[in-house]
């Protein structure tokens, strides 16, 4: 398998692999922070995407009747964003056993003092305390090795890069100490430490101005229509101290629609907007349906391959399928090397 020194090969030989919990829709955040830049990544490297069914049941494992329509969701999301199966390989985590098995094995060697300290951990805890939760409040057994399942996913099929967003990071660090001290506890260089891939990617925030989430319900999903979207730009904060349209407003204080259209909006309509609301010419509403228009433009393309893929359900069966038989196939080689070094074959 892998060694240090195909490691430190040049990034062209790098397989990245990364995930996404499937928990309902994807919102517009998760595109322009995460999706687009997978799209880029395929076409540069081995990719593995997975849909982390599994970790979805860390918080809502009381509730898995949505479990079958929630994975759907999220590939029909992927594919509608451009991830291209030819180009991808798009699995379902729970269709992989020997992601399990290397979680198990892996959890052997792992003090419990590196995941207590997971800052990510504690976010986790409060969100769910926040009612984003399944039922009680207490710290899982399950909740607790949410990062070595993660490193079991990456190292089950060789991913040395991974793109996760900055909320990630501390995840990272444990799987490149876990990874190190696998190899070292088996005194064989068997994984790659896996190292972030932290690309410049569009920070999109919620229509209130805080961070874009379901359960904030400030989010505009991939595959709401048109008419749905300016509903919900409509709703945007804007400059809280701009009360007539003659006022002078301020973008810098614009909540949530200037900031969108620095997203959505070529410099030229940005400088546009901002001079024209600092004159106080342009109406807030005006501006916002603007905005929208903007916003559907940019999302027409996917919300038609979204439809496309909706209405061949069997197609995107077999992508999975195809997906499953790929990465399992690397799994398999991955576990047999993990079993024999721990003499377990
Ligand atoms: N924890 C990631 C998130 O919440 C999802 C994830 C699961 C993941 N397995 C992964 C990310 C493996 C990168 C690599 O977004
Ligand atoms: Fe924001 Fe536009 Fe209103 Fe200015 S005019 S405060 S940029 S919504």
């Amino acid at each position: 398998m892998m060694t240090n020194e195909t490691n430190n090969q040049t990034n062209l030989k790098a397989i990245v692999m990364s995930g996404m919990r499937s928990t309902g829709s994807l919102h517009l955040g998760h595109y322009m922070g995460v999706l687009k830049n997978w799209v880029l990544l395929q076409h540069q490297h081995t990719c593995y995407f997975m849909v982390a069914d599994w970790h979805a049941l860390t918080t809502k494992y009381d509730d898995t009747a949505g479990i079958p329509n929630y994975r759907i969701e999220t590939v029909l999301d992927w594919l509608a964003a451009g991830l291209d199966p030819e180009k991808c390989v798009i699995y379902i985590q729970s269709q992989i056993p020997e992601i399990a098995e290397l979680h198990l094995l892996l959890s052997m060697m792992i003090p419990v003092k590196w995941l207590e300290t997971d800052p990510t951990l504690k976010d986790m805890i409060t969100l769910k305390k926040a009612g984003e939760a399944g039922a009680g409040e207490e710290l899982n057994y399950g909740l607790l090795g949410y990062p070595v399942l993660q490193t079991a996913d990456i190292l089950t099929v060789g991913g040395s890069l991974v793109p996760v967003g900055k909320d990630q990071l501390a995840h990272l660090e444990i799987s490149r100490d876990i990874a190190r001290r696998f190899n070292h506890v088996v005194g064989q260089s068997v994984f790659h430490e896996p190292r972030p891939l932290l690309t410049e990617t569009s920070l999109l925030l919620g229509l209130d101005g805080r961070k874009m989430s379901k359960s904030y319900n400030n989010t505009v999903f991939l595959k709401e229509s048109e008419d749905e979207t300016w509903l919900k730009v409509k709703t945007a904060i804007t400059d809280a101290n701009r009360l007539r349209k003659t006022d002078a407003g301020n973008p810098e204080a614009c909540v949530a629609v200037f900031p969108w259209y620095q997203i959505f909006a070529d410099k030229t309509e940005q400088a546009t907007v901002a001079e024209e609301c600092r004159a106080g010419t342009r109406g807030c509403m005006d501006c916002k349906k603007q905005l929208a228009e903007r916003v559907n433009e940019t999302m027409k393309p996917l919300r038609e391959r979204r439809k496309l893929f909706e209405a061949d359900l069997p197609a995107v069966d077999r992508i999975l399928a195809s997906g499953k038989e790929k990465a399992q196939h690397q799994a398999q080689q991955t576990l047999q090397q993990v079993r024999s070094v721990l003499n377990l074959n």
